[in-house]
């Protein structure tokens, strides 16, 4: 047989195999290639015959088996995508992936519902020209209590007991030690100081469905001349109204905080029943919000501030307690679970 006739029939075997091959037949098709074109493969082995061959017939032949191996080559390639093609299939059936099927929604968080409420707050007074001040939750005493105007030995300290770091250094009971702090750094020639202060502090409590050993308030404070209650009555309706509905009313109750002088105890008009009495207000038709005051010229004095030539008022709203009212939660503990679910109905 020559040559030529040999390679036209290597090509017409090697075709036929490879058509044979139809579908997940990769490792059948890689020895084929190997036994076809590889360095010791049929092909090699024909070329040796070129040698035998005449100048004349050499050529030509030479021409004709470089044709062969790209032919084969093609052919080797389109098989393997024939191979391919199936390996993707028997896996896509074997995992019976149906992608017409709806993809599944990712879950987005929202804002803890305190945090809506702390901005949502912040937003009013900002509106007022106020500024948003951070304090510190680890606090000394000496701004706590005693620029508070609760000396070491004051019976109201026994309402705020709290953790301890050392004998002076303490989780802070409440957030009014900013007041000392700001007054401090403000410079009353420039303006009145309009400050609200939002941040947790701690209480030596047992928890239960209306108590926290941690908690959440924002502090207000104004000081400048001639400000007065008519003031602090004026923006207390505002934020009542803003917070619980237009329709609002508020109730001023006199109350005792050793740092004001008066104080107050801030009720709303009930939200619920319009005032009528129901199970919110507890059939009083009045809801407590906060507690407030005209700023005592002693805590005034011990940040430097003349208490004759400037006065100021100052107040105190519990985060939660703002929250579960608004809306209708009963139990305080779940503002702190970390559970989606709860945090979800207030978006
Ligand atoms: N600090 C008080 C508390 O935690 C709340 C409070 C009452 C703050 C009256 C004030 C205020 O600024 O004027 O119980």
């Amino acid at each position: 047989m020559d040559l030529k006739t040999q390679l036209k029939e290597l090509q017409e075997a090697t075709q036929a195999q490879l058509k044979q091959m139809n579908g997940n037949h990769a490792k059948e098709l890689q020895d084929l290639r190997v036994q076809v074109l590889g360095k010791k493969g049929s092909l090699t082995e024909l070329l040796k015959g070129l040698k035998d061959l005449s100048n004349e017939e050499r050529p030509a032949v030479g021409k004709l088996v470089n044709e062969m191996r790209d032919i084969l080559t093609a052919s080797f390639e389109e098989q393997a995508k024939i191979v391919e093609a199936a390996v993707i299939n028997a896996k896509l059936e074997a995992e019976s992936l149906d992608v017409t099927l709806p993809g599944r929604p990712i879950a987005a968080g929202n804002r803890h519902v305190l945090t809506q409420t702390s901005e949502e707050i912040e937003d009013i007074f900002l509106g007022m020209g106020y500024q948003v001040v951070d304090g510190f939750e680890v606090e000394q005493d000496f701004y706590n209590f005693e620029r508070m105007n609760l000396p070491k030995d004051h019976p109201a300290r026994d309402m705020q007991d709290t953790f301890y770091i050392t004998e002076e250094i303490l989780l802070r009971t409440h957030t009014s030690p900013v007041q000392a702090r700001t007054m401090d750094q403000h410079d009353f020639s420039k303006g009145p100081l309009k400050m609200i202060s939002p941040g947790r502090v701690f209480r030596r409590d047992t928890d239960d469905a209306t108590h926290s050993h941690q908690f959440h308030q924002i502090e207000g404070l104004v000081v400048g001349e001639n400000i007065s209650m008519a003031d602090l009555k004026g923006t207390l309706e505002l934020i009542s109204q803003k917070m619980f509905g237009a329709e609002r009313k508020i109730r001023l109750r006199p109350s005792y905080f050793p740092f004001t002088e008066p104080s107050v105890e801030v009720d709303v008009s009930c939200f619920k029943c319009g005032g009528d009495g129901c199970n919110v207000c507890k059939k009083t038709g009045w809801i407590e919000i906060l507690g407030a005051g005209m700023v005592h010229p002693q805590v005034l004095e011990m940040s430097g501030v003349d208490s004759e030539k400037y006065s100021g008022f100052a107040f105190g709203l519990g985060q939660e307690r703002i929250a579960m009212l608004r809306y209708g939660i009963n139990d305080i503990r779940g503002f702190y679970l970390g559970d989606a679910r709860f945090s979800e109905q207030f978006n």
